[in-house]
């Protein structure tokens, strides 16, 4: 296919990278997981004692920064000046320092290019907060996945406890109220669903089930599309 492009926006724990992933197998182009560039930022913060909360240190670290994301058929890789740092975006520290720097309009101004070139040189499924509203208002292609909170808490918890280190629920549905809060209130392109996106419900449904509403939809209105092309 040319000239696809996909955008999959929604809160933590809606299913949208596995989605993304299976979508991307499907119709055969790349998926692009964005939270993964923010997560990068978090941690070249770290690493550098910025706090992510800090707009001004955050503009000097972004300065000095080069950052590159691998697409992968698994997973995005990350690579921050040179060093691929992909096994450390997921811990909860980091988790919560990429809310924080992503509500600052520098890091989301810094980032925007490499998202729109990752776009125009890839047919590409993009996943992330503001992929329809900001990054890609064009896309023809533009779905909102939302879930039931509590199922959206569950899986995350099921997701941490795989990997071997899961706190209490209770304790993982708190830190994703906190995140949808900050995600959904900032001032710079907050969390809401793109004009003419397709609003999905995944709390009672499989990943394949979801990725089969989909395809259905990308492939019934593709012909309109490349027409326009
Ligand atoms: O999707 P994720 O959980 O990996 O994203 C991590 C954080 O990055 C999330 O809390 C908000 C931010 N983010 C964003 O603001 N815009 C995006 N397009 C993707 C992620």
């Amino acid at each position: 296919m040319s000239g696809l492009l996909v955008t999959i926006d929604g809160p933590a724990g809606s299913g949208k990278t596995t989605v993304s992933r299976l979508l991307a197998a499907e119709l055969g182009c790349i998926y692009v997981d964005t939270g993964a560039l923010y997560r990068g930022v978090a941690v070249a913060a770290t690493d550098a004692g910025v706090s992510p909360e800090d707009p001004e240190g955050l503009a000097r670290l972004l300065d000095g920064l080069t950052l590159e994301l691998v697409p992968g058929p698994e997973a995005n890789r990350v690579i921050i000046n040179g060093q691929d740092i992909t096994d450390r975006l997921r811990t909860p520290e980091v988790t919560m320092a990429a809310s924080a720097a992503s509500a600052h309009p520098v890091v989301r101004q810094w980032l925007l290019d490499t998202q729109r070139s990752l776009g125009k040189n890839n047919d590409a499924v993009f996943e992330g907060r503001d992929m329809g509203t900001v990054v890609f208002p064009h896309a023809p292609f533009k779905f909102f996945l939302v879930a039931d909170p509590k199922v959206r808490a569950k899986r995350r918890f099921l997701e941490l406890s795989q990997k071997g280190g899961a706190p209490p629920l209770e304790e993982v549905e708190a830190d994703m109220a906190r995140r949808d809060e900050n995600d959904s209130t900032r001032a710079t392109a907050p969390l809401r669903k793109p004009d003419g996106a397709v609003a999905i419900d995944s709390t009672s449904m499989t990943p394949e089930q979801v990725v089969a509403v989909m395809a259905r939809h990308v492939r019934k209105h593709l012909g309109d599309v490349q027409g326009k092309l």
